[in-house]
């Protein structure tokens, strides 16, 4: 009965602190980029060379490129970060990387499937592009609302998903 009666007193405090948590929407658009990038690295990762995948792995690549664009426009109108939230975001960017990394390594090793189908390879080439010019543009929006003094770690960080788009462009260059 006493305790029922303290947690009656607490629920309102609880619900109101939850409510006030701020939003992240920079982290929630991280977060959103990994899911739509381990999904695609699912889908390479099993693929038997079918042209018909070819189609999935298109309309992912698409989804992906468009979180991305997502991002950036919510990064853009974002407030500053807060400590707390660049410490999420950063933690959300290793794993980001990560992902990234994976899945790049993914697509490099399937470039025997892609050749095989005619005009697969100057697809991969042109997403790999666009998604590296999308993530440089939400990398610029993302750092410019980190606290000064820590801008250039953040930089750091992004540097290596951009060394990642590299590596790729650098497998399917030679066409
Ligand atoms: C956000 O941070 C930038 C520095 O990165 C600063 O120039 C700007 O005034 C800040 N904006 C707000 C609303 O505090
Ligand atoms: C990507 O796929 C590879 C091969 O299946 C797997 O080892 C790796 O953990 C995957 N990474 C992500 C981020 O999905
Ligand atoms: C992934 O990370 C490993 C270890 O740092 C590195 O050797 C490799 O070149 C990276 N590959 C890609 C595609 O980013």
């Amino acid at each position: 009965m006493h305790l029922h009666r303290t947690l009656l007193t607490l629920l309102p405090t609880l619900l109101l602190t939850s409510a006030q948590t701020p939003a992240n929407p920079i982290l929630d658009a991280i977060t959103s980029i990994s899911a739509h990038t381990t999904t695609l690295n699912t889908t390479i990762s099993t693929w038997t060379g079918s042209p018909l995948t070819l189609l999935a792995i298109t309309a992912q690549s698409g989804s992906l490129l468009e979180s991305i664009y997502g991002g950036t426009h919510a990064a853009s109108r974002a407030a500053n970060l807060t400590l707390d939230q660049t410490l999420a975001v950063a933690s959300a960017t290793i794993t980001l990387a990560t992902d990234v990394n994976q899945t790049i390594t993914t697509i490099i090793g399937a470039k025997k499937k892609f050749d095989r189908l005619i005009v697969a390879d100057p697809v991969v080439l042109l997403n790999l592009k666009l998604e590296r010019d999308a993530a440089r543009d939400f990398a610029d929006r993302v750092v410019e609302k980190v606290p000064v003094d820590l801008q250039g770690v953040a930089k750091g960080l992004t540097q290596g998903i951009d060394d990642s788009f590299a590596e790729g462009l650098a497998a399917y260059e030679v066409l």
